[in-house]
């Protein structure tokens, strides 16, 4: 069955819509959640019980193995309005593929098209009120699985949710952001989880991310786990650099492969920039930065967008980035991207849904 063919989803729709009370001029991120949720169940190999619920509380066991053994991964997606009501959402399929790909590697099992596409879409049949129109806002999607067996053994779990929430969000930074270039702590290794979406790598970035906002930076540059040398990503976000007339991106196993980063090298090989995907030390970055070869440094992300970086963080060091009105290419690619999102151009490539 395919996402367009028709799958039962049961709707119980809420008696008390809280739409009313939202303000939807002053919006921040994932704070307010929409009226309903979509549900699904799996056990005994299958998945069942797809419903759409008034958004509230869950009950579970306090043996339930997500909870002791983190098999929990989820997607951000985000829904747009078009200025005629027309409500898309920008490419989900490819964070229905790779939201497969997060659970092969925790050993939890994947969830069809129909369920998560389909389910989607009937989701913001039922919630299209709660997409918001202005520019800079959007509905935050956020798929999630979680394994729901009570019992302590350390296996995969014979049951699961898949849930689908949505809130009304604004922008996740609000202004350029600074890094910090992590030299001691780890986010992932070769073989292990780094490429997937599971709750563990952000549970892990949190005490290094509190130690770099004591130190003054908003966010961490994480670099590879054996050398330290190479950089990653942000880990709410995915990064990109301008050298020269190229835009590169590091790439991986170690590294979340994201929908924003990917769409944005599409665009700029489109473009005629030369996209590479390659490594990029931390010294190729600060002599970049020094010498003035690197004009451009973002964190490209759902939630993120594009958000520009200020400085970077290094040895003791900052070192800061061009003015961002001069960033060409990011100042490009996010207006070409807010445009094509909104409906106020042609979408050649297919990406609204
Ligand atoms: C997203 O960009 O959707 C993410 O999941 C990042 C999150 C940590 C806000």
């Amino acid at each position: 069955m395919s996402a367009t063919e028709q799958l039962s989803i049961r709707v119980e729709p809420t008696q008390q819509s809280r739409l009313s009370q939202v303000d939807f001029n002053n919006l921040t991120f994932g704070q307010i959640m929409s009226d309903h949720m979509l549900v699904a169940e799996y056990n005994d190999g299958e998945w069942t019980d797809v419903s759409i619920l008034p958004y509230g509380d869950l009950t579970v066991s306090p043996s339930m193995s997500a909870l002791h053994y983190g098999q929990a991964i989820f997607e951000g997606v985000k829904g747009y309005k078009f200025a005629d009501g027309t409500v898309s959402i920008f490419r989900p399929e490819k964070n229905w593929e790779r939201f497969n790909k997060s659970a092969s590697r925790l050993q939890m099992p994947e969830v069809p098209e129909e369920i998560f596409l389909g389910g989607l879409k009937k989701l913001l049949d039922v919630d299209r009120n709660w997409v918001p129109s202005k520019e800079g806002t959007s509905l935050y999607i956020r798929p999630f699985m979680f394994a729901t067996e009570a019992a302590l053994g350390v296996h995969p779990s014979i049951s699961y949710k898949f849930i689908i929430i949505t809130c009304p969000v604004g922008a996740y930074y609000s202004k350029p952001i600074s890094l910090k270039v992590e030299t001691h702590y780890t986010r992932a290794a070769e073989g292990g989880v780094g490429f997937s979406k599971n709750a563990g790598n952000y549970a892990l970035s949190l005490y290094p991310t509190q130690l770099a906002n004591d130190a003054g930076y908003d966010q961490i540059m994480w670099t590879d786990a054996k050398e330290h040398r190479y950089i990653e990503e942000a880990g709410t976000a995915n990064l990109i650099f301008r050298i020269g007339d190229s835009i590169i991106t590091p790439h991986g196993d170690t590294i979340l492969h994201g929908v924003t980063r990917r769409t944005i090298m599409e665009l700029a090989e489109k473009w005629g920039y030369k996209a590479e995907q390659r490594k990029v030390s931390v010294q190729e970055l600060i002599e970049g930065i020094e010498n003035g070869t690197v004009s451009e440094a973002f964190a490209a992300g759902t939630a993120a967008t594009i958000t520009h970086i200020s400085s970077i963080g290094f040895e003791g060091n900052d070192y800061h980035l061009p003015p961002v009105e001069g960033r060409e290419f990011a100042n490009k690619v996010l207006s070409y991207l807010n445009a094509l999102r909104y409906g106020e151009i042609e979408d050649p490539f297919g990406w609204n849904y």
